[in-house]
């Protein structure tokens, strides 16, 4: 009961925006330069893909970690998880800084997000792992793609990009390390289609 209470808070907190670091934003200490209106607008719309990217990503750790049965996979996800919250609050906290919002289709993002996260759990932890390693892959490909469109000059963006770009290639390593499967070639494709429908939906809303 405490744990679904906990749960429950924490998804809440993701679908809100106001999720807490435990370490300080990658922006800190960097100062802010002038862009322009439609730049500063396109990186608002980017990082709200992000935020909804770690809206997911709690939701798919959280629905992992509810039904992973090995104990050190188990505490591999909790740790991921607490620095996906960290993404979560690093980069809502940079919309707010450039003035923009977040999607406003959080709710759904989380349930459709958790809802994998548990099937995925339920088919054991080599295929939750599976999932857990090219989902991560995934996200770190397409933040290597956002630092190719973000203003050079946005560097309090881009320094809070290519943090969890890098913390998301590490996921990715210790989901491999604690014997991932590797996802058969359809399930990567419509993992892709996925995650394109989200991030031109939330690109917008
Ligand atoms: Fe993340
Ligand atoms: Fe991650």
């Amino acid at each position: 009961m405490d744990r679904l209470i906990v749960e429950f808070d924490r998804a809440l907190r993701a679908v809100a925006g106001v999720a807490h670091a435990s370490r300080p934003s990658p922006a800190e200490g960097i100062s802010e330069k002038e862009i322009d209106e439609k730049e500063r607008m396109h990186a608002v719309a980017l990082m709200r893909v992000n935020h909804v990217g770690e809206v997911c990503a709690q939701a798919l750790y959280q629905g992992q970690a509810l039904t992973a049965r090995d104990p050190v996979a188990r505490q591999a996800l909790e740790q991921a998880a607490r620095e996906e919250e960290d993404h979560l609050a690093w980069s809502a906290e940079r919309i707010r800084e450039l003035g923009g919002r977040l999607s406003l289709l959080n709710p759904l993002w989380y349930a459709g997000a958790f809802a994998i996260g548990a099937v995925a759990g339920a088919l054991g932890d080599r295929w939750n792992l599976a999932f857990l390693a090219e989902t991560e892959r995934q996200v770190e490909e397409h933040l290597g793609g956002h630092l190719d469109e973000l203003p050079p000059e946005d560097s309090r963006t881009r320094a809070v990009v290519e943090a969890m770009q890098a913390d998301e290639a590490r996921h990715r390593a210790s989901a491999i390390e604690l014997g991932a499967a590797e996802l058969p070639e359809p399930v990567k494709r419509a993992m892709r289609l996925a995650s394109k429908v989200m991030t031109t939906v939330a690109y917008r809303v």
